[in-house]
């Protein structure tokens, strides 16, 4: 049988081609011809899949193809197609434009005809589904936070690289003009050294219902728990809305550990993620994180546990740099310097639906400095930062012009501000009923700690068919090998 070029890609990374070449740094990856779409899938069709993920990368018609969906719950996957129709619809005035549908990931992902996915599940999901993606070399969108630990991440970043393929992670910000501005500044010296960096992330609230409810017959409750306890009890306010028309609110399970760790994962992916890239640690972080938090209520059958309040310092550049990450501070980054002058970003509009009292008010503007003077272009910036006018559009060229390196965001510098995050969550963790709080000291270089404990929480998840190197393993890799890069 003749093979065309994307039926021969999508075998050759099949399990064996790692160790044909032994060594060797990655799989080619191709261009694109100038009227080939990238035929893309999405796993995971819910709040963010379908107000962003889709209807921000589907109407580059001329780049891409939405061609395949997968969800574990049969009623989204269903809406998964009709979704994509109705965009096409609109985009193209298609009539019932052909969508496969998946209810395992694995059967989308070893689809030959599909490029790229799109990962938009829950973040106790992301690493499996990441690397049996890149494992099987396909390109991949994946949602923030990168990982839930440490060494889930490592393995995601070391695989990407070997792999060769295009990673955009979900956190945009770094598409953003604000964000670039503030960030190349700081990073150029526009304000000295930096000094001090603020962080507000917002604040979750207590809520949910520990109320046992029966499955409903259309969710893969045991697949959906994944990798997790498969003891918890089922309600709907611990996964996400049963009913369609509320697929865009918040789901549950976002504050609710061990599916998401609150705010310092959540919107820490973004916030803290563009405070490393204002310090130019993307390939680095902070030396340790030390500081307290409150924890959720949880009496009176409220099922949502993850911290609230958090007061947490991070240590960077030898002491010289302090990183406040505090829901005292309105949503937002602001950098300070060694001149005293500060530089400020934030989104247009600094109210979320976890935070619409935010001491900000929606009001506060989002590029502002001491000066406004400070907030003019680096004329020839010596460290010039990455970024893009359009997140998706970025990724989508990215994969057509066969560029790994085009992208805005890219696996190493997310495993990094990721990390930083999840330092943050085990310094709470260990703090738990501490009124000091806790410290962990952290090796960026060896990516280590010294502490037993704080070891124990870096572990990537895992529970019976749900582990990593099983996952690996189905695609021909051996764990130790990836984690060792
Ligand atoms: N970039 C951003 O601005 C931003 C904002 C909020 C959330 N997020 C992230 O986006 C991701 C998705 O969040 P959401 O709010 O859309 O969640 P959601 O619960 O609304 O949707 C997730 C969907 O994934 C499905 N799913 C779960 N596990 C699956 C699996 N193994 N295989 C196939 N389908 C699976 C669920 O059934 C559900 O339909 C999360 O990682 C979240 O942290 C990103």
């Amino acid at each position: 049988m003749k093979m065309n070029r994307r039926q021969f890609l999508g075998t050759a990374s099949a399990a064996a081609f790692p160790f044909i070449f032994p060594g060797c740094t990655g799989l080619n990856v191709r261009k694109y011809a100038a009227n080939e779409k990238v035929n893309v899938g999405v796993i995971g069709i819910g709040r963010i899949s379908t107000t962003m993920d889709i209807p921000l990368a589907i109407k580059y018609t001329d780049l891409c193809r939405f061609t395949a969906v997968c969800d574990l719950d049969s009623k989204r996957l269903a809406h998964g197609v009709d979704f994509i129709q109705q965009q096409y619809k609109k985009l193209l005035g298609e009539d019932k434009a052909p969508v496969k549908t998946f209810a395992d990931y694995h059967d989308l992902i070893d689809d030959p005809s599909i490029d790229a996915v799109e990962i938009c599940i829950p973040d106790h999901w992301h690493t499996l589904v990441a690397c049996a993606a890149l494992a099987k070399g396909k390109h991949i969108w994946l949602q923030k936070p990168f990982s839930q630990t440490i060494t889930e991440g490592r393995v995601i970043a070391n695989l990407a690289k070997m792999q060769n393929r295009v990673v955009q992670v979900g956190s945009w910000q770094r598409s953003v003009m604000q964000f670039h501005r503030v960030c190349e500044l700081a990073l150029n010296g526009r304000i000295g050294d930096i000094v001090r960096v603020e962080v507000g992330c917002g604040c979750d609230k207590p809520g949910g219902s520990s109320e046992v409810q029966p499955v409903p017959g259309n969710l893969n409750y045991e697949m959906w728990l994944g990798p997790t306890d498969e003891k918890a009890p089922y309600n709907e306010t611990r996964v996400h809305a049963q009913d369609l028309k509320k697929i865009a609110s918040r789901p549950g399970w976002i504050q609710m550990a061990p599916y998401g760790w609150g705010m310092i994962t959540n919107w820490g992916a973004h916030q803290i993620d563009i405070a490393q890239w204002g310090l130019g640690k993307d390939d680095s972080g902070p030396e340790s994180v030390t500081g307290t938090c409150e924890w959720m209520d949880t009496t009176g059958g409220k099922l949502w546990n993850v911290h609230t309040t958090y007061d947490l310092h991070y240590s960077y550049n030898g002491g010289k740099t302090d990183v406040h990450v505090c829901n005292k501070y309105p949503m937002g980054i602001k950098f300070i310097g060694s001149t005293g002058e500060w530089l400020y970003c934030m989104r247009g509009k600094a109210v979320t639906p976890s935070d619409p009292s935010s001491s900000t008010g929606g009001k506060m503007k989002p590029l502002m400095a001491s000066k406004v003077a400070l907030l003019e272009p680096m004329k020839d910036p010596k460290t010039p930062l990455k970024t893009s006018d359009d997140h998706w559009k970025n990724w989508l060229e990215a994969i057509r012009a066969g560029d790994p390196t085009m992208t805005a965001t890219n696996a190493e510098a997310a495993q990094r501000s990721s990390t930083a995050c999840c330092l943050g969550q085990m310094c709470m963790e260990l703090g738990r009923g501490k009124k000091d709080g806790a410290t962990v000291k952290w090796c960026a270089k060896k990516e280590d700690t010294c502490c037993d404990k704080a070891k124990a929480l870096m572990k990537p998840f895992a529970r019976g068919k749900y582990n990593l190197p099983e996952e690996l393993k189905r695609y021909g890799f051996c764990y130790d090998k990836v984690l060792r890069g």
